[in-house]
């Protein structure tokens, strides 16, 4: 059997230098162990517009959905401010999420015990958290028609965006939900505005009828998205999977996000259906953005894409031993003190390079593997 394969697009800004990391713990695990990928390089956002005049070319667009996994660094840059709409290196990352249907967005939100401190909360409410968002990413308000800036006919103009779901669209991510529970704490909490929207009530409906019909064992709760926005801030550690719509799904998990302290930390996984192996489509990349204002110093924290490819291994690869070994690792690295400059609060410590930074959570794999 051929090994499974890895499609890396690095990107612009600091996506080459996290990715570089990444790229040295898949050859630490090739030479290692039994996890050995075919891993293959190409250009997305600016760079792929710099080469080819489009922010994704076709033959890139191809290779995404012929692989096992896309691992992605970031997109974007001042340098691309200026170009049209249509070609923006964003668009590149569109493109890959539409065209491989990637509908289910996985936010972990994950407090490592020595970044306790570095959150807004207090040390007890977030020591210890892990708690994943998963966000509907290919519809809702963001997509549903109609939507525009049309005259009103009375002089005035009007503001329209639609929210719409089909049943398929609710049950198909809610399943996404149900999967992640049962390899975590077996708990989902299904939020909408169920009280306001009608939208919501289907929402509600239907996420009870998976539950009900395909996933009994899992416990299901349901919340309304502004109480569960008050509820993450006060005690986050109530909760195991939340899923939630597009727009929800947006602002929660950002909020959640920073529970947990900073950008240079957080991972993310965009899912689609399962492919005939098996596996899901399925893109892996931090949440943060190509960091223009640290590009090319080798300040970038790799962490965030480090934590990326854990989350392949585990929900592409089945290898949640070798996910845990590698978030083991980077708990490892933080407790013995190691900080990239995004990190660093207290007095007197010197901040580690990206590379160093990688390099010691190679060092922390070795160690405890
Ligand atoms: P950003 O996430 O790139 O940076 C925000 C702040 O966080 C900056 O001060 C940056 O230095 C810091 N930061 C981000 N990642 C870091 C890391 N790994 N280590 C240390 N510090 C880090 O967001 P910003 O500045 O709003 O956007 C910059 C560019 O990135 C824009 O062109 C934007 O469109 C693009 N972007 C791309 C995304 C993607 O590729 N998925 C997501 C967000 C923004
Ligand atoms: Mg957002």
């Amino acid at each position: 059997m051929s090994n499974p394969s890895i499609l890396i697009l690095p990107g612009d800004g600091i996506g080459p230098e996290v990715m570089a990391e990444v790229r040295k713990v898949i050859d630490w695990f090739g030479a290692n162990t039994d996890a050995k990928f075919d891993v293959s390089e190409d250009l997305v956002g600016g760079a792929a517009y710099d080469a080819h005049g489009t922010p994704l070319h076709d033959d890139t667009m191809a290779k995404a959905q012929s692989v096992d996994a896309v691992l992605l660094g970031a997109v974007g840059g001042p340098k691309y401010d200026v170009l049209d709409f249509s070609v923006k290196p964003e668009r590149g990352l569109l493109r890959l999420r539409k065209e491989m249907d990637l509908y289910a967005n996985l936010r972990p939100a994950q407090c490592f015990d020595a970044l306790a401190d570095f959150s807004s909360l207090k040390r007890d409410v977030v020591a210890g958290l892990d708690i994943m968002i998963v966000r509907e990413l290919t519809s809702g308000i963001y997509f549903g028609e109609p939507r525009g800036i049309m005259d009103d006919n009375e002089g005035g103009r009007v503001g329209i965006n639609t929210q719409r779901y089909t049943t398929d669209e609710i049950r198909r991510v809610a399943r996404s939900a149900f999967e992640l529970a049962r390899r975590r704490g077996n708990k989902v909490c299904s939020m909408e505005k169920a009280n306001v929207m009608e939208s919501g009530i289907l929402w509600r409906e239907e996420v009870q009828w998976v539950h009900d019909n395909e996933y009994p064992d899992v416990e299901l709760s349901h919340m309304y998205a502004d109480a569960g926005a008050m509820q993450l801030c006060r005690w986050p550690k109530q909760f195991d999977v939340i899923v939630t719509d597009n727009l929800f799904g947006d602002l929660l998990s950002d909020a959640a996000a920073m529970l947990t302290g900073s950008l240079g930390m957080l991972p993310s996984a965009s899912l689609g259906q399962p492919m005939e192996n098996g596996r899901p489509k399925a893109l892996y990349e931090p949440v943060h953005g190509s960091a223009p204002d640290i590009a090319g110093q080798g300040k970038a924290n790799p962490i965030a894409c480090i934590l990326s490819f854990a989350m392949a291994l585990r929900y592409s690869f089945d290898m949640g031993d070798k996910a845990d070994l590698v978030e083991r690792a980077v708990e490892k690295v933080l407790a013995d003190g190691l900080r990239t400059a995004d990190l660093l609060g207290e007095e007197g410590v010197a901040p580690v390079s990206t590379s160093e930074m990688g390099d010691a959570v190679i060092a922390a794999i070795a160690t405890l593997s």
